[in-house]
């Protein structure tokens, strides 16, 4: 076990070990795999919302955490807009890619995935996002996969009568390859501007979010079936429609 003292220490510039890529290991995929024979579930493009006009200080004004949720669904649109607000892919090359979010060095070391409970012509249940493709994959439809992350979110009720909740997964080599002991900070302070434009998407299509980071690591991980080293559960956040 290390301190937080040892860790801001180990982390420093002057202190890290040389990292996988000055090494000359070549560079992790941009995202994670997926079984050849997986389902992609097309989403709508993203650009094709009509939102209604907003004052950008007014929607500053009026972000706030929400936590009460009407039972009224999302559109698949409105879906598709919230992923690409949070992890939406502008360029992509064979190095990096460019998304609607900053992240450390262009890592973008996240996979997104979203429990649905309420979504206009989707079945609930928990899917992944493929950021690269704009796509879905079903990953798990158990009739009890709601309360299954409710209880990893240390039974915070609003999981489960949000339409969504985000679970963003950080893929720890994207960024260890490049920042060696620095990594951990970087992708922590990436989840916070993906959750951030979270925050504001929703505002602008009349929903709410509520961050959540008081959850069991364990738990979530094991719901998500990571294995809590290479990949883990880095940050969540439940989003429904304003009561
Ligand atoms: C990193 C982080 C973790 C949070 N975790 C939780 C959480 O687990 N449960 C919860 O209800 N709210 C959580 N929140 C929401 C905060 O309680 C909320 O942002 C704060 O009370 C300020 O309120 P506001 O967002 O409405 O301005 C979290 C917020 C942040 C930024």
């Amino acid at each position: 076990m290390i301190t937080w003292k040892e860790y801001f220490e180990i982390s420093k510039y002057q202190n890290m070990s040389e990292s996988l890529q000055r090494q000359g290991l070549s560079q992790p995929p941009l995202e994670m795999p997926y079984a050849a024979a997986t389902i992609l579930i097309d989403l709508p493009d993203p650009h094709g919302i009509v939102l209604p006009k907003m004052d950008f200080v007014e929607l500053l004004e009026k972000r706030e955490s929400l936590r009460a949720y009407s039972d009224e669904s999302l559109s698949v649109q409105e879906f598709s807009f919230l992923l690409w607000a949070t992890q939406g892919v502008k360029e992509v090359n064979e190095k990096f890619t460019k998304r609607t979010v900053p992240s450390a060095g262009a890592r973008h070391p996240f996979e997104t995935y979203i429990l649905v409970n309420n979504v206009e012509e989707l079945k609930s249940g928990l899917y992944r996002y493929l950021a690269l493709e704009h796509k879905l994959i079903m990953v798990n439809d158990s009739v009890d996969i709601s309360q299954k992350v409710t209880e990893g979110c240390k039974m915070q009720k609003h999981v489960q009568n949000s339409a969504l909740t985000f679970c963003w997964v950080a893929d720890f080599q994207r960024m260890y390859w490049r920042y060696s002991e620095r990594s951990l900070r970087y992708v922590m302070l990436d989840a916070g501007h993906v959750c951030q434009n979270l925050y504001l998407a929703a505002e602008a299509i009349q929903c709410g979010v509520c961050a959540i980071a008081a959850y069991d690591d364990d738990l979530m991980n094991a719901v998500l079936d990571l294995d809590g080293e290479a990949q883990f559960t880095a940050y969540i956040a439940t989003l429904g429609r304003r009561a």
